[in-house]
């Protein structure tokens, strides 16, 4: 994140994809967007244009990238600075044993030197903007003196911009779903880094449900990231640049944010994009509406048209009670 950023939508694999991103943006121009974790690995050897494309329209845009190489972390970050991408970080998050094999993601917080290295070598072949998102601690690390050791560090090696899972990553024992609500959340380790390292722009995440959340945690540190909360009731995003921003835009209506994606679907649909996986997406534009059910029920069925939607919105569907 940058230092003007104040909100952003958490990296989720398979579920931030482009589609995903493109609707969020419809909703908030200031929110910042973060692509699901991509290895550099893949991004050096796999299939670029599917991995990295992106619509113009979805800047602020970090890509995140999985990695413990630093040569490997170099040669990525110079590809992801081609491609235009805003930020790019390093995930230190990700407890999964397929991550953990691969020694990157969150077993990572162990080896401070490493990112550290990855970090210099990666600020050596670019100019983007570099971040870390790690969690509070892994398994045995229960100071919270291990934790800023570890900023220390990768700070010294030249990242100034940090993003906190405020609760440990647990590597044995627990799926990285369980990863995310058994290890309890911290909130204050983060606050207290943001006080010891005053410089630092710190954003915190984990647990954050709601705006006036997201304000509160604004008061101690710089930037607030949500993930589950976003995803599942993606309308919150309507308010963010008024709320969090003090724009006065006004806030868009869940029929237009419909109305927008709509278009946007038909000309993807016209590059062979299968709708269902667009449609995936806006599941939860609805939520704790009246005609919520029946809006999901509409894109769980056995055929999904985008013709659906336009009906929805052209029979007043939209504004009916369920
Ligand atoms: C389905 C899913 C996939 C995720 N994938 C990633 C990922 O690719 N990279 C990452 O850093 N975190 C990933 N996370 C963790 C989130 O970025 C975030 O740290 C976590 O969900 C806590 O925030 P929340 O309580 O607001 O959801 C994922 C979370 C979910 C639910």
């Amino acid at each position: 994140m940058n230092s003007q950023t104040k909100f952003s939508v958490a990296p989720m694999m398979d579920w931030t994809d482009r589609h995903c991103r493109y609707f969020h943006r419809l909703m908030s121009k200031n929110a910042q967007l973060w692509t699901e974790m991509v290895t550099a690995k893949a991004v050096i050897h796999g299939d670029k244009k599917r991995l990295l494309d992106y619509d113009a329209q979805e800047h602020s845009l970090v890509l995140q990238l999985g990695g413990g190489d630093p040569k490997e972390m170099a040669t990525a970050a110079k590809i992801g600075q081609d491609w235009g991408y805003d930020e790019i970080n390093i995930n230190v998050g990700c407890p999964s044993d397929r991550v953990q094999s691969g020694s990157f993601g969150a077993c990572l917080m162990q080896t401070p030197d490493t990112v550290a290295q990855c970090i210099e070598a990666m600020g050596e072949v670019v100019d983007t903007p570099l971040s870390v998102k790690s969690r509070i601690g892994v398994d045995d690390m229960q100071n919270y003196e291990e934790l800023t050791n570890f900023i220390e560090i990768v700070n010294n090696a030249g990242c100034d911009n940090f993003v906190i899972h405020a609760r440990k990553a647990w590597l044995q024992g627990l799926s990285p779903k369980e990863n995310r609500t058994v290890p309890p959340l911290n909130y204050d380790w983060v606050y207290r880094v943001k006080k010891d390292f005053p410089k630092l722009t710190i954003g915190i995440n984990g647990g954050i449900t709601s705006l006036s959340e997201v304000n509160e945690h604004l008061s101690q540190v710089d930037n607030a990231m949500l993930g589950r909360a976003a995803y599942h009731q993606p309308y919150l995003l309507a308010n963010v640049d008024q709320e969090i921003h003090q724009s006065s835009r006004p806030v868009i209506s869940r029929e237009q944010v419909l109305l927008e994606f709509v278009a946007y679907m038909k000309k993807q649909q016209a590059n062979s994009v299968p709708v269902r996986s667009m449609t995936r997406h806006i599941l939860g534009l609805y939520h704790a509406q009246p005609n919520a059910k029946k809006f999901k029920r509409l894109l769980s069925g056995k055929v999904v048209e985008i013709d659906h939607l336009y009906q929805w919105l052209d029979q007043g569907e939209a504004f009916a009670e369920s």
